[in-house]
């Protein structure tokens, strides 16, 4: 149903106390998490957090325990969801015998897209393999079957893009490029879900990051929220001075009060952790 003016805006995905055991083993342990109409969301956590669960629930590929997935307004795994939403796995193999093209017309066939061949070569472009359409999956780089991966899983126009790291095999410049693939979803208007352990690649391109751990949400927030300076450092005649919770607006203060005391002073910073400072330090705190 169409929204009226004023209608609160429906998120793109919605996750409300999700829980999934597997027997004795609990993937996910009541995760809250939103992803609005536009936002490209980075979800980290370490090793068996819960982050490919929680997309699988998403995509309705997994039954949630307890809790619920809607994706805009509709149940997750209902057909009206599953058509909103494109999904590339963690470990995906295309057939090695197709080309590129014939990987896109078998995922229009298998999702029911009507897109046809233009939509074949709008999405080869968009991934830069317009140029590449008749090779073979099994003559292709790592880099051009992941652009592949992510050119299958926007057949149909969804409107939820969920990718289960998709640069974490790409060298430094592959990964430039599937950034710049996600920008250009984003500008579409296409919300973007992505699962990685490239924090400083995360930090670059989200909106909002949320850090999972052991099946439960332990931060979230933009970026530069949760990198946001933490402490002075000054360099004096004997040694590093740390400040641990002062801001640039300290320093002033902390150099006339060092220097009053006929201390040296050669160099002075306000310190600003990056997002992996940030997530290490949440990650250890939650491990206890
Ligand atoms: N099909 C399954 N059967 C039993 N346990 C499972 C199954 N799938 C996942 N798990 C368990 O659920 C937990 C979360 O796994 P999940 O794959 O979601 O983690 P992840 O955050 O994606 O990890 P990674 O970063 O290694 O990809 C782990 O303890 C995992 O062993
Ligand atoms: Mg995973």
């Amino acid at each position: 149903m169409a929204s009226l003016p004023g209608d609160p805006i429906t998120a793109v995905l919605e996750v409300r106390d999700l829980v999934k055991r597997y027997g004795a083993n609990v993937a996910l342990a009541g995760v809250d998490l939103e992803v609005q109409p536009g936002e490209l969301v980075g979800l980290l956590g370490p090793n068996g957090a819960g982050k490919s669960t929680l997309v699988k629930v998403a995509c309705g590929l997994v039954r949630p325990t307890s809790g619920a997935a809607t994706i805009c307004g509709a149940p997750a795994g209902s057909e009206t969801a599953r058509a909103a939403v494109g999904y590339l796995a963690e470990l995906f193999r295309f057939p090695p015998w197709l080309k590129a093209a014939e990987v896109i017309e078998l995922h229009q066939r298998l999702s029911g897209s009507s897109g046809g061949a233009g939509e074949t070569h709008d999405l080869l472009e968009l991934v830069g393999l317009g140029r590449v359409k008749d090779r073979r999956v099994d003559a292709m780089s790592k880099g051009m079957q992941q652009r592949l991966g992510i050119a299958q899983a926007l057949v149909g126009s969804p409107q939820l893009l969920m990718l289960d790291e998709p640069t974490s095999a790409l060298d430094p410049a592959g990964r430039a490029s599937v950034r710049d693939i996600l920008e250009e979803v984003r500008s579409r208007g296409i919300s973007v879900l992505l699962n990685s352990h490239l924090l400083s690649e995360v930090e670059l391109v989200c909106d909002r990051v949320v850090i999972l751990s052991r099946g439960e949400v332990i931060a979230q927030g933009s970026p530069h929220e949760l990198s946001s300076e933490r402490g002075v450092e000054i360099d004096t005649g004997s040694g590093v001075r740390k400040w641990a919770d002062a801001t640039r607006a300290d320093i002033p203060r902390l150099v006339a009060a060092l220097v009053a005391d006929g201390v040296e002073v050669f160099g002075v910073r306000s310190v600003k952790p990056t997002l992996e400072d940030f997530y290490i330090e949440a990650v250890k705190e939650e491990a206890g």
